[in-house]
């Protein structure tokens, strides 16, 4: 019987799928990560499950954060796994409880170093687009704005407290990005209107920095966290068969959409010049470690193709539309990409405890003009590992981004997908 997805049950205004209110609430606006998703859906469903404190949370791709931060604020105890070295960071800075009046004469102090400092050079000059240099037509910072950063960066040397020092290197790197000269637009980065012009120098990075370390100061002082959630930087396929916690009531995730989007392409800026990779060849390495949902590099090619009736149809046209492909590695990648959820619900089934529910945050997607059905597909191999599937409810449709080979297709859908352990 074909699933169906259900349209009714959930409130749209409750804004249930986007990280959009994370910019106003205490220690998640240290960071804004625009794929993260929403503290309100983590809400939801930790109270319609009733979890408490005897309770173990599970995001296998947990970004920035968002599950484990707001289970930690209820104290409830949590498990995120996140392979991006960046992000795992952005999850467990937000999560650091520091005395307050040490946070703040650190922050007086780093401010007032960058502030006398007039000698400092960027290390980043010369090396991809990132500062501005005399090959350059284009670059991401101007050089007063690097060379601010340089000296904010060397200033952490001096920090002996490491959750402080992250929280100050969260705010270094938050402003870094504020005072950019592009932005981020889907897959790439956009340079700004004018941003020639655009003045950013020493002066607007510290006004950022403070802006940001004010705003940490304070959700420190109003916002503890109660349960310090257990963050892993690790690709979860691996870290899930390797974990022997067998009790998680539940877990909630988004994992990467089918959308041939590398988040270690687009996060770049804060992975080199955070110190979080130190070359090309690890950025690579972490490409490979990424789940298969895109093509920027040579993974492992897969080999199951059991992943229900509307894979099999998905596979059949994609395989006859081969024409209107943009990549013809993209067949390859949608099967790589099942097979991954399949790892992953596999995994996870064994580290539910009975009753236990799943809940996944995933959007359709589209090649060769064809709507590929990523929820029902899911949901399907959900029931094969052994869970019974409760609904999929359709968040919201999101407007697809127009590409010559995107054929008639204006809107994707958002769905929720719910399996039970029974
Ligand atoms: C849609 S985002 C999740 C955002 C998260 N819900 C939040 O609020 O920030 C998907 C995340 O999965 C991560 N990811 C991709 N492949 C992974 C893997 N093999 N293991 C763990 N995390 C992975 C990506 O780096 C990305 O941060």
């Amino acid at each position: 019987m074909p699933i169906k997805i259900d349209n009714v049950s959930v409130d749209m205004a409750a804004n249930l799928s986007n990280a959009i209110d994370t910019v106003n609430l205490p220690r998640h606006r240290w960071y804004y990560y625009k794929e993260g998703f929403s503290p309100n859906l983590v809400n939801k469903a930790i109270d319609e499950l009733h979890l408490g404190s005897d309770d173990l949370i599970l995001d296998p791709f947990n970004g920035s954060g968002t599950v484990t931060l707001t289970s930690a604020i209820r104290g409830i105890p949590s498990v995120g796994v996140e392979v991006n070295p960046f992000t795992a960071f952005i999850a467990r800075t937000k999560a650091n409880n520091v005395e307050a009046k040490e946070l703040e004469v650190y922050s007086k102090s780093l401010i007032e170093a960058i502030k006398k400092d007039t000698l400092s050079t960027s290390r980043w000059i010369g090396i991809s687009t990132f500062t501005e240099h005399e090959s350059l037509k284009k670059w991401l910072f101007n050089r007063p704005v690097a060379d601010a950063y340089e000296r904010g960066f060397q200033f952490l040397e001096n920090v002996d407290s490491v959750q402080i020092k992250d929280i100050l290197k969260l705010a270094l790197v938050s402003s870094l990005m504020a005072n950019a000269n592009a932005r981020r637009d889907g897959k790439c980065f956009k340079y700004k209107k004018g941003w020639e012009n655009n003045g950013y120098d020493r002066e607007s990075f510290v006004e950022s920095l403070s802006d940001r370390l004010k705003i940490c100061l304070e959700d420190v002082k109003t916002t503890h966290v109660e349960s310090l959630p257990l963050i892993v930087c690790e690709d979860s396929r691996s870290f899930l068969k390797k974990d022997d916690v067998n009790t998680y009531s539940l877990c909630i995730t988004s994992p990467p959409y089918l959308n041939t989007f590398d988040y270690t392409d687009i996060y770049r800026p804060e992975l080199f010049m955070g110190g979080f990779i130190p070359n090309n060849e690890a950025l690579y390495q972490l490409r490979l470690n990424t789940v298969r949902s895109h093509v920027q590099a040579l993974w492992p090619t897969p080999t199951e193709q059991n992943f229900g009736p509307d894979y099999t149809s998905v596979m059949e046209y994609l395989l006859s539309h081969q024409e209107k492909l943009m990549c013809k590695r993209i067949p390859l990648m949608v099967q790589a990409y099942f097979e991954d959820m399949k790892d992953i619900l596999d995994s996870i089934f064994k580290k539910m405890r009975d009753g236990g529910q799943v809940w996944i945050v995933v959007s359709t997607s589209a090649y060769a003009g064809m709507e590929i059905p990523v929820d029902t597909i899911i949901g399907h191999i959900g029931t094969v590992a052994g869970f019974t599937l409760k609904g999929i409810e359709k968040l919201r449709d999101i407007r697809k981004r127009k590409t010559k080979n995107s054929g008639n297709i204006d809107f994707l859908r958002e769905s929720l997908i719910k399996l039970v352990k029974k």
